[in-house]
């Protein structure tokens, strides 16, 4: 394993990292679950639990990376050999595949609406029509499966070539742009009719919404948007060359991951308010809001087609570290190649994916604790194994890690060093744990 890859420079480190965390959790899933769960004060605790909670779990993340040099089951095995804390690596593959489940199913109805934007199919229609275009779409059998199969079929030939040479060229140009880009529709929104209300409703907090499931909803969708939580970042910490500062990695990633949701929010939220459309639409708001900008939009066919065409990469490039945590797992702990490997967790997505699909449709009956099926997983992941690896992250980097590795990896060498690292191992020890525990405790006996 000495021969192990790096990225070529600290930019490329930061975009290809940045490539993970930006996604379709930011562009997608930020709105949606702001629009149903009050706005400003979702927006609140979710940067809140960005800065207390993720910034610290991503540190600790990139510290196991680095240190161990190796993917996410191989890491914690290697720190802490024949431990229980390996767990967390196992912990993290799994939240991979189910993830990879539903993501891909997301992934295929931007890969759809790349599809009606290029083929100009899809401006020049109402508020109405474009609800139920979404509608007819999704809740339809085959021609959603099929653009998640083609998804998993493109992630599936870049993971097998190899890890990360694509990604991060790729990123390094497409990530910058995409910020570009949102900053334009950002401005043309607040420039709308009746934009006031969008921002009020996305900034300014109602306290009748401050609830503890508003709060692990919060928590959960900070370690989902930050890729935190599956040891994901471990992977891509790997590979980061000695001189690059995991502190200042782990803040610009943050930050840029934030902004990009909240340029998101910014982006839908005066558009909705503007053309009376209601707030909590659930997974279909982005898709039903987007299109009514562009129509609005002069050369709108041309913003159209950028925007979803980068949209589908950053959820393809969101999409391929996951499968890379999955892949790189199954084909080292089973000997297999990793084509070999790709193509049967492939197999399982399209399966799973098919049904995750599916229950937006003809198994919209089907139904857990009272959500469907992707729903289910959703949770699952998100709000549930995500907080538990970061936590699981954090106890194992503060209680068990040697000290010393910590300062070493942190690069700390002066006063202000040490009582920094003492805060932070504070953190990790105490005030991450105890504040995802004490949300998760709360929602359960409430
Ligand atoms: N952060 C990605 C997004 O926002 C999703 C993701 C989750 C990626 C977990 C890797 C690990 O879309």
């Amino acid at each position: 394993m000495s021969k192990r890859a790096h990225f070529a420079s600290k930019f490329g480190v930061l975009m290809a990292t940045v490539g993970s965390a930006v996604g379709l959790g930011n562009i997608w899933r930020f709105p949606y679950q702001a629009g149903e769960n009050g706005g400003g004060t979702y927006l609140l605790l979710y940067a809140i639990a960005v800065l207390l909670i993720g910034i610290p779990a991503m540190v600790a993340e990139f510290i196991v990376g680095r240190e161990s040099r190796s993917n996410a089951v191989g890491a914690f095995n290697k720190l802490a050999p024949k431990s229980v804390w390996s767990g967390i690596g196992y912990l993290g593959v799994f939240t991979g595949f189910i993830i990879d489940c539903y993501y891909c199913v997301v992934t295929g109805w931007t890969l759809y609406y790349l599809f009606q934007a290029a083929s100009d199919n899809l401006l020049g229609f109402g508020v109405e029509q474009y609800a139920d275009m979404f509608n007819a779409y999704s809740t339809g059998v085959f021609p959603p499966i099929f653009a998640l199969l083609l998804v998993i079929l493109f992630t599936g030939v870049i993971v097998s070539l190899g890890v990360q040479k694509g990604i991060e060229t790729a990123s390094k140009i497409m990530m910058p742009v995409l910020f570009l880009l949102l900053l334009v529709l950002a401005a043309n929104s607040c420039f709308m009719e009746g934009a006031r209300e969008g921002l009020d409703f996305l900034f300014v907090p109602d306290w009748k919404d401050l609830t503890i499931n508003n709060a692990l909803g919060a928590i959960g969708q900070a370690f989902f948007s930050l890729s935190l939580g599956m040891a994901c970042l471990v992977t891509y910490s790997s590979y980061f060359k000695d001189d690059v500062s995991l502190l200042g990695t782990a803040t610009k990633i943050s930050v840029i991951d934030m902004s990009v949701a909240i340029l998101s929010g910014v982006i839908i939220f005066p558009v909705v308010f503007s053309f009376g459309m209601q707030p909590e639409q659930g997974a279909g708001l982005v898709f039903k809001v987007l299109p009514n900008v562009f129509t609005q939009m002069t050369a709108g066919y041309l913003w159209s087609f950028m925007f979803y065409v980068l949209l589908f990469l950053a959820a393809l490039t969101s999409f391929i570290s996951i499968t890379e945590v999955v892949v790189a797992y199954i084909s080292e702990a089973f000997r297999m190649s990793r084509v070999k490997a790709v193509i049967i967790t492939s197999l399982l997505f399209a399966t799973i994916g098919s049904l995750c699909s599916l229950s937006f449709g003809p198994l919209s009956g089907v139904k857990i604790a009272g959500r469907n099926i992707f729903d289910s997983m959703d949770f699952l992941a998100t709000n549930i194994l995500l907080p538990l690896g970061g936590v699981l992250t954090s106890l194992f980097v503060g209680w068990r890690l040697d000290r010393k590795i910590i300062e070493n990896q942190l690069a700390i060498n002066s006063k202000g060093g040490y009582a920094f690292l003492k805060v932070y191992i504070f953190f990790l020890k105490y005030i991450v744990p105890a504040a995802v525990a004490t949300v998760f405790v709360t929602g359960l006996i409430s």
